[in-house]
């Protein structure tokens, strides 16, 4: 074939697309039941947003991005993330003047160049959800629990939360140096990568995988120990709220997460049954963006989610989505306006209502029922139309019945 899509980019089909809006309505839901509104941004935005917010040396900004000059000279970048773009439309729009507290969510797609393998594609898409004006710890936990409401609603099983504190900014930097100057006189026995690391992002080789490096990490000093009196407080009341709450996790304070903009809480929900790709949603504290990007200082704190993931990782059985689905067999011609009409009646009561437009037979239309999972199938033949009748069909039990045509919407009326 001579077109196909490019290289870690899929196309989502119609047999698909249902899962995926069962998905996005327990998002839509959920998010508004905690008071969140959706916020829509562009695709592409200046490349330096998203250098400036998410850091020069991180991996997303050195080798992921998707960017190009723009005719007038410019640098233009598909969106990597959402976090910057929406801090952008904060300041942009002067929110913090409206409210000063504004929740936002969003959904849709992302761009990064990473190498594709299982739950990680080059186009990929996130939920995510954003909360500007609170430096309480409240906030933060009602964040995670925003997110452990929508995977708990969706099902997921196996999920847990890992939970860190990376301190106020002076408490990440004064950390950093200390690990660099620690791991500094073992430079040779780093990995490339970790060696490249120790000079552009120390932080991160905390994250390594490779055994030696982690032996190494094990006796490394802690950022536990550069917390402010202030910073163990906020981390110590956000477990206590987590607690109260019910929502089990696990301290991990070498999880540093791969974006610079952090400070205080981070966090990520990881699922059991995915593989490497194993974390369906990250976040934290960026309580220095809005400021670095020229807006006034204003703490927030975020998440999002790999959709692509969640989906991978739970079960939406295409049925259960079509629970009222009925499918309408008209095998006379000259009746189909009757047919149309009579299917747009059910439809008012709330019904799915599919019809072939192929004049397939009986049994042909009967197969397809079955195969999109229609509950009951609505016949019209020579001798129903004649008799002003119609069969119905009930698609489980196979149970048929014949009803007059006029009593045909009480039938469906619960
Ligand atoms: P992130 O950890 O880079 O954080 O991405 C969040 C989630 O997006 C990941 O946990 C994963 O589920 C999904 N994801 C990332 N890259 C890929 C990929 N290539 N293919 C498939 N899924 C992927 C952020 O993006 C931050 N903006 C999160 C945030 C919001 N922090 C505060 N507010």
């Amino acid at each position: 074939m001579t077109h196909r899509t490019i290289k870690g980019t899929h196309d989502i089909l119609p047999e698909d697309s249902v899962r995926w809006q069962e998905l996005e309505r327990v998002i839509y839901d959920v998010a508004a039941s905690y008071g969140y509104n959706e916020i829509r941004t562009p695709i592409f935005e200046n490349t330096n947003l998203f250098s400036r917010s998410i850091g020069e040396y991180t991996d997303i900004v050195s080798k992921e991005m998707y960017s190009w000059e723009d005719r007038s000279g410019g640098s233009l970048t598909l969106r990597p993330e959402l976090t910057a773009p929406v801090a952008r439309a904060y300041i942009q729009h002067n929110l913090g003047s409206k409210s000063p507290l504004q929740r936002m969510y969003y959904i849709g797609p992302l761009f990064r160049r990473e190498r594709p393998q299982k739950g990680r594609q080059r186009q990929f898409h996130q939920f995510g959800i954003e909360a500007f004006g609170s430096e309480f710890p409240e906030q933060d936990a009602e964040i995670i629990a925003v997110g452990n409401t929508i995977f708990s609603e969706l099902g997921l099983k196996d999920i847990s939360l890992k939970l860190n504190s990376l301190g106020s900014s002076t408490c990440r930097n004064k950390y950093t140096k200390a690990l660099k100057d620690y791991l500094t006189p073992h430079k040779d026995s780093l990995s490339a990568t970790s060696q490249k690391r120790l000079e552009s992002n120390p932080l991160r080789i905390l994250e390594t995988k490779n055994p030696e490096e982690q032996k190494l990490i094990a006796d490394a000093p802690s950022i536990t120990d550069f917390w402010t009196a202030d910073d163990k407080e906020h981390f110590s009341t956000v477990q206590n709220l987590l607690n109260g709450l019910n929502i089990p996790y696990e301290l991990d304070h070498q999880m540093v997460r791969g974006l610079d903009y952090y400070t205080r809480t981070t966090f990520e929900f990881i699922s059991g049954n995915l593989g490497a790709q194993d974390a369906i949603c990250g976040g934290g504290r960026y309580d220095g963006l809005v400021e670095t990007l020229g807006g006034k200082p204003t703490p927030a704190i975020g998440f999002a989610a790999g959709m692509e993931r969640i989906l991978l990782s739970m079960d939406i059985s295409k049925d259960d989505a079509k629970i009222n689905t009925v499918y309408l067999i008209n095998l006379v011609e000259s009746a189909s306006g009757q047919a149309l009409f009579i299917a747009n009646e059910l439809r008012e009561l709330g019904c799915y209502v599919i019809m072939d437009t192929l004049r397939r037979s009986l049994k042909a239309q009967l197969r397809d029922a079955n195969r999109i999972g229609a509950v009951k199938a609505v016949i019209i033949g020579e001798d129903e139309l004649k008799n002003k009748t119609v069969q119905i069909k009930d698609l489980s039990s196979g149970e048929q019945e014949e009803i007059v045509m006029n009593d045909l919407v009480k039938h469906f009326t619960v």
